[in-house]
Protein backbone atom coordinates (compact mmCIF):
# COMPACT_ATOMS: atom_id res chain seq x y z
CA UNK A 1 0.00 0.00 0.00
CA UNK A 2 1.43 3.46 -0.60
CA UNK A 3 -0.05 6.15 1.13
CA UNK A 4 -0.14 10.09 -0.12
CA UNK A 5 -1.36 12.74 1.86
CA UNK A 6 -3.23 14.96 -0.59
CA UNK A 7 -3.73 19.08 0.02
CA UNK A 8 -3.77 22.44 -0.81
CA UNK A 9 -1.83 25.02 1.48
CA UNK A 10 -1.78 29.13 1.51
CA UNK A 11 1.67 30.35 2.83
CA UNK A 12 0.87 29.53 6.58
CA UNK A 13 -0.19 25.65 6.29
CA UNK A 14 -3.50 26.63 6.59
CA UNK A 15 -6.38 24.52 4.47
CA UNK A 16 -9.80 25.64 5.60
CA UNK A 17 -12.26 27.76 7.59
CA UNK A 18 -15.57 26.90 8.61
CA UNK A 19 -15.56 23.84 6.90
CA UNK A 20 -15.24 25.11 3.53
CA UNK A 21 -11.54 25.18 1.37
CA UNK A 22 -9.83 28.53 1.48
CA UNK A 23 -10.34 28.91 -2.25
CA UNK A 24 -11.12 26.93 -5.10
CA UNK A 25 -8.33 26.87 -7.94
CA UNK A 26 -9.89 24.97 -10.58
CA UNK A 27 -6.41 23.79 -11.64
CA UNK A 28 -5.90 22.52 -8.05
CA UNK A 29 -9.54 20.59 -8.72
CA UNK A 30 -8.21 18.95 -11.97
CA UNK A 31 -4.70 18.33 -10.53
CA UNK A 32 -6.32 16.41 -7.36
CA UNK A 33 -8.93 14.55 -9.68
CA UNK A 34 -5.42 13.61 -12.14
CA UNK A 35 -3.74 12.14 -9.24
CA UNK A 36 -6.66 10.39 -6.93
CA UNK A 37 -7.67 8.50 -10.23
CA UNK A 38 -4.76 7.50 -11.80
CA UNK A 39 -4.45 3.70 -10.80
CA UNK A 40 -6.36 0.37 -10.48
CA UNK A 41 -7.06 0.82 -7.40
CA UNK A 42 -7.78 4.53 -5.59
CA UNK A 43 -8.84 4.60 -2.34
CA UNK A 44 -9.40 8.21 -0.77
CA UNK A 45 -10.09 8.71 2.62
CA UNK A 46 -11.26 11.71 4.48
CA UNK A 47 -13.00 12.83 8.27
CA UNK A 48 -16.31 13.17 8.53
CA UNK A 49 -16.16 16.66 8.43
CA UNK A 50 -14.50 17.32 4.92
CA UNK A 51 -16.91 14.55 3.63
CA UNK A 52 -19.70 16.92 4.75
CA UNK A 53 -18.36 19.48 2.96
CA UNK A 54 -17.77 17.72 0.00
CA UNK A 55 -21.13 16.87 0.15
CA UNK A 56 -21.32 13.80 -1.80
CA UNK A 57 -18.90 10.25 -2.65
CA UNK A 58 -15.96 11.28 -5.13
CA UNK A 59 -16.48 9.25 -8.02
CA UNK A 60 -14.25 6.47 -9.29
CA UNK A 61 -12.88 5.78 -6.44
CA UNK A 62 -12.93 3.69 -2.84
CA UNK A 63 -14.83 6.39 -0.63
CA UNK A 64 -13.81 6.12 3.17
CA UNK A 65 -14.99 8.60 6.22
CA UNK A 66 -13.39 8.16 9.26
CA UNK A 67 -15.89 8.86 12.62
CA UNK A 68 -16.65 7.88 15.64
CA UNK A 69 -20.22 7.80 15.68
CA UNK A 70 -21.17 4.11 15.16
CA UNK A 71 -24.33 5.04 13.40
CA UNK A 72 -23.28 6.99 10.65
CA UNK A 73 -24.13 5.45 7.14
CA UNK A 74 -24.15 7.13 3.73
CA UNK A 75 -24.44 5.71 0.69
CA UNK A 76 -21.34 4.78 -1.69
CA UNK A 77 -19.00 5.13 1.61
CA UNK A 78 -17.32 2.73 3.54
CA UNK A 79 -17.02 4.03 7.40
CA UNK A 80 -14.35 3.76 9.55
CA UNK A 81 -14.02 4.10 13.45
CA UNK A 82 -10.02 4.04 13.37
CA UNK A 83 -6.76 4.67 11.53
CA UNK A 84 -5.56 1.55 12.26
CA UNK A 85 -8.77 -0.25 11.29
CA UNK A 86 -8.29 1.39 8.13
CA UNK A 87 -4.52 0.85 7.22
CA UNK A 88 -5.14 -3.24 8.29
CA UNK A 89 -8.16 -3.42 6.20
CA UNK A 90 -6.50 -2.08 2.88
CA UNK A 91 -2.89 -2.79 3.29
CA UNK A 92 -3.56 -5.23 0.13
CA UNK A 93 -6.67 -4.77 -2.15
CA UNK A 94 -7.93 -6.92 -4.67
CA UNK A 95 -4.80 -8.78 -4.96
CA UNK A 96 -2.60 -6.01 -5.11
CA UNK A 97 -1.19 -2.75 -3.04
CA UNK A 98 -3.42 -0.26 -3.33
CA UNK A 99 -2.80 3.36 -3.52
CA UNK A 100 -4.66 5.16 -0.26
CA UNK A 101 -5.04 9.00 -0.90
CA UNK A 102 -5.33 10.67 2.76
CA UNK A 103 -7.40 14.05 1.27
CA UNK A 104 -8.12 15.53 4.56
CA UNK A 105 -8.74 17.90 6.99
CA UNK A 106 -6.74 19.04 9.55
CA UNK A 107 -7.28 15.45 12.24
CA UNK A 108 -6.97 12.97 9.68
CA UNK A 109 -3.96 14.62 7.76
CA UNK A 110 -2.35 14.71 11.62
CA UNK A 111 -2.57 11.06 12.45
CA UNK A 112 -2.08 9.79 8.53
CA UNK A 113 1.12 11.79 8.37
CA UNK A 114 3.64 9.61 10.84
CA UNK A 115 2.50 6.31 8.08
CA UNK A 116 2.71 8.47 5.04
CA UNK A 117 5.04 7.41 1.93
CA UNK A 118 4.31 10.63 -0.35
CA UNK A 119 2.82 14.54 0.34
CA UNK A 120 0.87 16.10 -3.18
CA UNK A 121 1.08 19.52 -1.47
CA UNK A 122 -0.45 22.39 -4.06
CA UNK A 123 1.16 25.26 -2.30
CA UNK A 124 -0.75 28.08 -2.89
CA UNK A 125 0.90 31.44 -3.20
CA UNK A 126 -1.01 33.44 -0.05
CA UNK A 127 -1.62 33.83 3.08
CA UNK A 128 -5.63 33.95 4.09
CA UNK A 129 -6.73 36.18 6.92
CA UNK A 130 -9.10 33.91 8.24
CA UNK A 131 -8.37 30.55 8.83
CA UNK A 132 -8.76 27.44 11.14
CA UNK A 133 -7.67 24.29 10.15
CA UNK A 134 -3.98 23.51 9.18
CA UNK A 135 -1.90 20.93 7.67
CA UNK A 136 1.18 19.94 9.39
CA UNK A 137 4.95 20.96 9.26
CA UNK A 138 6.55 19.47 6.55
CA UNK A 139 9.88 18.52 8.47
CA UNK A 140 13.42 17.54 6.71
CA UNK A 141 12.17 13.96 7.13
CA UNK A 142 10.66 15.08 3.85
CA UNK A 143 12.22 15.53 0.33
CA UNK A 144 10.91 17.98 -2.18
CA UNK A 145 11.18 16.08 -5.36
CA UNK A 146 9.21 17.86 -7.78
CA UNK A 147 7.70 21.70 -8.39
CA UNK A 148 5.51 22.98 -10.74
CA UNK A 149 4.74 26.57 -10.96
CA UNK A 150 1.18 27.36 -12.06
CA UNK A 151 0.54 31.45 -12.59
CA UNK A 152 -2.73 32.92 -11.57
CA UNK A 153 -5.37 33.40 -14.06
CA UNK A 154 -9.37 33.94 -14.61
CA UNK A 155 -9.99 30.13 -12.80
CA UNK A 156 -7.23 30.52 -10.57
CA UNK A 157 -6.65 33.96 -8.38
CA UNK A 158 -3.31 33.28 -6.98
CA UNK A 159 -0.03 31.55 -8.14
CA UNK A 160 0.35 28.31 -7.03
CA UNK A 161 2.82 24.98 -6.97
CA UNK A 162 1.86 21.38 -7.55
CA UNK A 163 4.94 19.64 -5.02
CA UNK A 164 5.54 16.29 -4.65
CA UNK A 165 7.64 15.30 -1.17
CA UNK A 166 9.22 11.56 -0.75
CA UNK A 167 9.94 10.56 2.67
CA UNK A 168 13.71 10.20 3.42
CA UNK A 169 14.26 6.90 3.92
N1 LIG B 1 -7.06 22.45 1.61
C1 LIG B 1 -7.25 21.14 1.56
O1 LIG B 1 -6.56 20.44 0.84
C2 LIG B 1 -8.32 20.51 2.40
C3 LIG B 1 -8.60 19.16 2.26
C4 LIG B 1 -9.57 18.60 3.09
C5 LIG B 1 -10.26 19.39 4.00
N2 LIG B 1 -9.96 20.69 4.09
C6 LIG B 1 -10.63 21.54 5.07
O2 LIG B 1 -10.34 21.05 6.38
C7 LIG B 1 -11.41 21.42 7.25
C8 LIG B 1 -11.90 20.18 8.00
O3 LIG B 1 -10.86 19.66 8.80
P1 LIG B 1 -11.14 19.17 10.30
O4 LIG B 1 -9.84 18.80 10.91
O5 LIG B 1 -11.99 20.20 10.98
O6 LIG B 1 -12.11 17.91 10.09
P2 LIG B 1 -11.88 16.47 9.40
O7 LIG B 1 -10.50 16.00 9.70
O8 LIG B 1 -12.34 16.52 7.99
O9 LIG B 1 -12.95 15.59 10.20
C9 LIG B 1 -12.85 15.46 11.59
C10 LIG B 1 -13.74 14.31 12.03
O10 LIG B 1 -13.20 13.07 11.56
C11 LIG B 1 -13.50 12.07 12.49
N3 LIG B 1 -12.24 11.48 12.98
C12 LIG B 1 -11.02 12.07 13.09
N4 LIG B 1 -10.11 11.19 13.56
C13 LIG B 1 -10.77 10.02 13.73
C14 LIG B 1 -10.37 8.73 14.18
N5 LIG B 1 -9.11 8.46 14.55
N6 LIG B 1 -11.31 7.75 14.25
C15 LIG B 1 -12.59 8.00 13.90
N7 LIG B 1 -13.02 9.19 13.45
C16 LIG B 1 -12.13 10.18 13.37
C17 LIG B 1 -14.31 12.70 13.62
O11 LIG B 1 -15.66 12.61 13.19
P3 LIG B 1 -16.89 12.55 14.22
O12 LIG B 1 -16.94 13.90 14.86
O13 LIG B 1 -18.08 12.26 13.36
O14 LIG B 1 -16.60 11.44 15.21
C18 LIG B 1 -13.83 14.15 13.54
O15 LIG B 1 -14.72 15.07 14.11
C19 LIG B 1 -12.49 22.04 6.35
O16 LIG B 1 -12.38 23.45 6.38
C20 LIG B 1 -12.13 21.52 4.97
O17 LIG B 1 -12.60 22.34 3.93
C21 LIG B 1 -9.01 21.28 3.32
Amino acid sequence: MTISLVTAIDRNNAIGYKNQLLVKLKNDMKYFKQITTSGDHNIVVMGRKTFESIGKPLPQRINIVLTKDKDFRCRGVFVYHSVEEVLKQYKYYGGSKPNLFVIGGETIYRQFMRYADRLYTTLIDHVFEKADTHFPQITSEWKLISEQYNQADENNPYDHYFRIYEKVK
